[in-house]
């Protein structure tokens, strides 16, 4: 049962918007509190009566209802939801979402949303595959939106291929499920550590990596949408975890990440170091900037090793407690990751393995081995949103049962 779930139906001008009013009865069978949302070119493809009638409330267009008088506030109703699916999401809507453009109803509350937001894609083919929107989609994705992929199947078009909605009872399933797994790890408090630190070398300059924190974010993301108490310790990065109820605890040395590491996990339940910290850092930091010297053609610099998180969390660690901790090699993985999880006292290690293509830093997609006792399990390359979920997945498996 989905009762008292807040759910926001947002629709946009598709043909596939004929499946909406059966998407929404499935919801209100279910007892869950169904609020729609319509874009002006939606109301060509399905009337809002149909909708309001269905849904039991006046389906919204506009903030300010011109019969009425009546301002519906976009921040209060992006609050009051629990969950907002976009369905069906027209390329241009879609487009519009990641790029932050706010010039509808429903764009508007979807930017003030706090909560989870999935998007059904609904389009033709050639629309579906145009780079313009494959990109638009992993941008929406790389923010923590869910994709709900279109089928393969007859477009309106009267072509056959990629870009139909998927099928009502399936985006039905699709969010059950999403609130059945949304109370997994309720009461419970998750430590993740995400991102690269930097040590001063000078005022002007440090050592740092090519880490964005995308992966510890997404994992951050998942713990909270299943219900976790989640504190995030982000090194420097320009991704914004999305999610109010994420606590972030910016840091940016490797020092500082320990410091708030040591001090949140004496209460964590559960911690997931996904930080890549630096290993070592300058002995000592110049005061001023380092400038060159005249007749000089080298330069040493001194560095000493930094605390090791994980090795410190590990020794700390109690029954009750479970620590995950990433492994990135360049060879021997699997061999160097097991070693990881005995020295530091893990319970599971995540493995990356760097040199494959759309593995690693900079890209969008990852793929992970999950080593934890004598059992590996090994997924295929994937966006970080979709790795998170194996990552966090894996963690409920092998805690499930004390939880
Ligand atoms: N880690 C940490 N503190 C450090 C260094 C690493 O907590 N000072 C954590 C990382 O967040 C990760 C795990 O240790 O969860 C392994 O990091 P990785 O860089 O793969 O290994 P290292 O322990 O640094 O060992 P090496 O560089 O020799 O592979």
């Amino acid at each position: 049962m989905l009762t008292g779930k807040k759910i926001l139906i947002g629709v946009t001008g598709g043909i596939a918007a004929y499946k909406i009013p059966l998407l929404v009865r499935l919801l209100k069978k279910q007892e869950a509190d169904v609020r729609v949302i319509m874009t002006p070119s939606a109301k060509d493809f399905v009337t809002p009566l149909t909708l309001s009638t269905l849904s039991g409330h006046p389906v919204l267009s506009e903030g300010f209802d011109r019969e009425t008088g009546e301002w519906h506030s976009h921040v209060e109703l992006g609050m009051w939801a629990d969950l907002i699916v976009v369905a069906p999401a027209s390329a241009n809507t879609i487009a519009k979402m990641a790029c932050g453009i706010a010039d509808n109803y429903l764009l508007t509350v979807c930017l003030a949303a706090k909560c989870p937001i999935m998007f059904a894609p609904a389009m033709d083919l050639d629309m579906f595959k145009h780079q313009a929107t494959q990109e638009n989609i992993r941008r929406l994705v790389s923010r923590g939106c869910r994709l709900i992929a279109p089928a393969s199947g007859e477009l309106a078009s009267g072509l056959c291929g990629e870009g139909r909605m998927e099928e009502p009872e399936k985006i039905f399933e699709l969010i059950r499920d999403s609130f059945s797994v949304g109370k997994r790890f309720v009461g419970k408090k998750v430590l993740v550590t995400a991102g690269p630190t930097y040590e001063a070398i000078d005022p002007v300059r440090f050592i740092g990596n090519h880490s964005s924190g995308l992966m510890g974010i997404e994992i951050a993301r998942v713990f909270v949408d299943q219900g976790a108490d989640v504190t995030l310790v982000l090194g420097p990065s320009n991704i914004r975890p999305e999610r109010g109820k994420i606590k972030v605890v910016p840091v940016t040395t490797a020092k500082e990440m320990y410091d708030a590491a040591t001090v949140f996990f004496k209460e964590a339940d559960i911690a997931v170091l996904s930080a890549a910290v630096a290993d070592f850092r300058p002995s000592e930091t110049a005061g001023q900037k380092i400038k060159k010297e005249e007749g000089r053609d080298d330069m040493i610099l001194h560095l000493v090793k930094t605390d090791d998180i994980l090795k410190t969390l590990g020794a700390m660690k109690t029954d009750r407690q479970y620590l995950v901790g990433f492994a990135l090699e360049t060879q021997n993985g699997l061999e160097n990751a097991k070693k990881k999880l005995q020295s530091k006292n893990a319970d599971m290690i995540v493995l990356n393995v760097m040199n494959e293509a759309g593995v690693g830093f900079k890209t969008n997609t990852n793929k992970i081995s999950v080593i934890s006792g004598d059992t590996v399990i090994n997924f295929e390359l994937k966006p970080k949103s979709e790795v998170a979920r194996d990552v966090v997945d894996s963690v409920y498996n092998n805690i499930k049962n004390r939880l």
